[in-house]
């Protein structure tokens, strides 16, 4: 069902598809310590909301697989400390959060004299069915979408909210890949998505895979296509939604809404209900990551600015609800007003 395979649990190993080499090679690595879940997240080899979130919950298996023989104490701790742990590897994308709080509730709810290795068994079978939880609401959200995708049309896309950002088939991805299986026929344009290319590395190459018309385009074409009358909508994902309805995404996403918007086109956010913070009143409470100057300076290796320039290099932006036509979810299209709908479906 999943166009990729982002990461697999088995045997009690951890192996993801190594998304900074792609789609040059693809290549599964063993994440094999909790550093290593930790780095593998903050340096993007596993990236997308729904990935990070179930990518983590592994990793606190991967931190205590040791402790299983230990007393429950040490077991307990060591689960807490890397859930703290690897709650730190980026802030913005709240499924990270959402799925290490579910980890920990399960500790708080195991009756203090359990054993360290049915602790242990009881976080494998959380993390398993976060894992399960987001294909479903992958699948849920496919087949929500589908019908906003019309025969002969042109859909924008930013960023990877595809397979790869996900364990199934993606957010912002799944209509596209339910459509394509109803057989109707649409174009997709790709935003590149600057500075590291989520939309050629990933996009492109997961969308061309699955034998989906895709076209990539510079981040700066957007505007032309959309002019042009070439893009009917916009739908992208999401790494955290305020309860107001304001959405944080990839750079550039509020610029993409923005032009919709110029053009009368609709601006769909696709996202499962892992993504929507009911705790977060607006979107300008939403942290937002900055992340190293050389991704802008470099162009992988090669240096494409002086090398000491300032740089301003924010990962995600807010797009303000009043911009978003509709969300595309696993409880179904909502539509605005979104402080009530919201507040209705996620209470
Ligand atoms: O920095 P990334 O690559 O993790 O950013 C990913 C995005 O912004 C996606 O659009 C978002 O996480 C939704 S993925 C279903």
């Amino acid at each position: 069902m999943a166009p990729v395979s982002t990461l697999r649990w088995e045997d009690q190993h951890l192996h993801i598809l190594d998304q900074t080499l792609l789609p040059a090679q693809a290549r599964i690595i063993e994440l094999a310590n909790r550093e290593a879940v930790w780095e593998a997240i903050k340096s993007l080899r596993v990236r997308g909301a729904p990935a990070i979130g179930v990518c983590a919950a592994y990793g606190v298996l991967v931190g205590t697989r040791d402790y299983r023989d230990k007393d429950s104490t040490e077991f307990r701790k060591r689960a807490e400390d890397s859930i703290t742990y690897l709650a730190t590897s980026r802030p913005t994308a709240v499924n990270l959060f959402y799925a290490l709080d579910r980890m920990r509730a399960v500790l708080k709810r195991l009756p203090e004299e359990t054993s360290a290795a049915d602790c242990f068994a009881a976080l494998e079978a959380e993390a398993d069915s976060l894992y399960a939880a987001d294909v479903a609401m992958c699948r849920a959200i496919g087949e929500c979408g589908a019908a906003l995708i019309r025969e002969g049309t042109g859909v924008l896309t930013h960023c990877n909210a595809g397979g790869l950002a996900t364990t199934g088939y993606g957010t912002a991805l799944a209509p596209l890949y339910a459509a394509h299986e109803q057989g109707r026929r649409f174009h997709v344009y790709a935003d590149e998505t600057r500075p590291l290319l989520q939309g050629a590395r990933l996009t492109a190459w997961e969308l061309h895979n699955a034998g989906i018309n895709v076209t990539l385009i510079c981040d700066s074409m957007a505007a032309v296509l959309m002019r042009d009358q070439k893009i009917h909508a916009v739908i992208v994902g999401a790494d955290r939604i305020a309860a107001n309805g304001d959405t944080a995404n990839k750079i550039g996403t509020y610029g993409v809404a923005v032009l919709a918007q110029k053009h009368a086109i609709p601006f769909y956010v696709a996202a499962p209900s892992s993504t929507f913070d009911m705790d977060t009143p607006r979107g300008g409470l939403i942290p937002i990551e900055f992340r190293d100057s050389d991704e802008i300076r470099k162009a992988g290796t090669v240096q494409i600015a002086p090398p000491t320039v300032p740089v301003y290099n924010p990962a995600f932006d807010v797009t303000p609800s009043d911009l978003i036509a509709a969300f595309i979810t696993d409880k179904g299209l909502l539509y605005p007003p979104f402080d009530t709908t919201l507040r209705r479906v996620f209470p």
